[in-house]
């Protein structure tokens, strides 16, 4: 099977958890792509999204599902989508899209995260995929100079702008042993307005694409 195809299949199987009449979380990517293209077969029993970025949400509303506003939503079931790098313990590094505020936001309303990935994403240890760190345009530098004292090598993300005005810093040359304790530390830099790791938050449900089929990882 090809990674694309992986892609498909875990996005196929997400499917079986969506409940009818529901709003469904959706989250940014090119495996959640495939996830919407799936939910549109069955847009006519669900009420229809919030979505975790404008490229999702074109995308869902070319296929004419509702997407709703998460401040008139009160809460969400289900929250659909990938990752970068993940855990057996279902800690993430997102971001590789640069949606991971958002993402992160309608990931904490939702009750459970479905994370949909190929097989190439589970890893021992996260810190291969440069950590992204959105950040205040004007702090960047000085982000960059507190995120050097914490042992990364900061790389500016030349050419892009986040669905909410900021900048992404990639954190090269981690090994990230604590996430959870380096979540913190990042968010707690003045500037940083939400770093990719989902350690604190991880995923609930983990659906792995590989070349024996979907692995559900619960
Ligand atoms: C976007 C993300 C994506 O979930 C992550 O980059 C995985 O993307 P893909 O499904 O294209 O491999 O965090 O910000």
């Amino acid at each position: 099977m090809t990674q694309d195809e992986k892609k498909k299949a875990v996005a196929m199987a997400a499917v079986s958890y969506v409940t009818p009449d529901s709003i469904i979380g959706v989250g940014t990517g090119s495996t959640v792509n495939h996830f919407i293209d799936a939910l549109a077969s069955m847009k006519n029993d669900i009420q229809g999204a919030v979505s975790s970025s404008d490229a999702s949400t074109a995308r869902l509303r070319a296929l004419g599902i509702e997407v709703f506003d998460l401040n008139s939503v009160s809460e969400l079931d289900i929250y659909v989508d990938g990752a970068d790098e993940i855990t057996e313990h279902k800690q993430m590094i997102k971001g590789g899209g640069a949606a991971l505020t958002r993402e992160k936001i309608v990931a904490a309303v939702a009750k459970q995260f479905i994370c949909i990935i190929d097989d190439t994403k589970q890893v021992p240890v996260l810190g291969k995929f440069p950590l992204p760190v959105e950040v205040i345009p004007m702090a960047r530098s000085y982000v960059a100079r507190e995120i050097v004292k914490l042992g990364g090598d900061p790389v500016y993300r030349q050419n892009v702008v986040t669905d909410n005005g900021n900048v992404i810093l990639d954190v090269h040359n981690l090994t990230i042993l604590e996430p959870s304790d380096l979540e913190r530390k990042l968010n707690n830099i003045v500037g940083v307005v939400t770093n990719g790791l989902f350690a604190m938050r991880g995923a609930d449900v983990v659906l792995v694409g590989t070349d024996n089929g979907v692995e559900t990882v619960k």
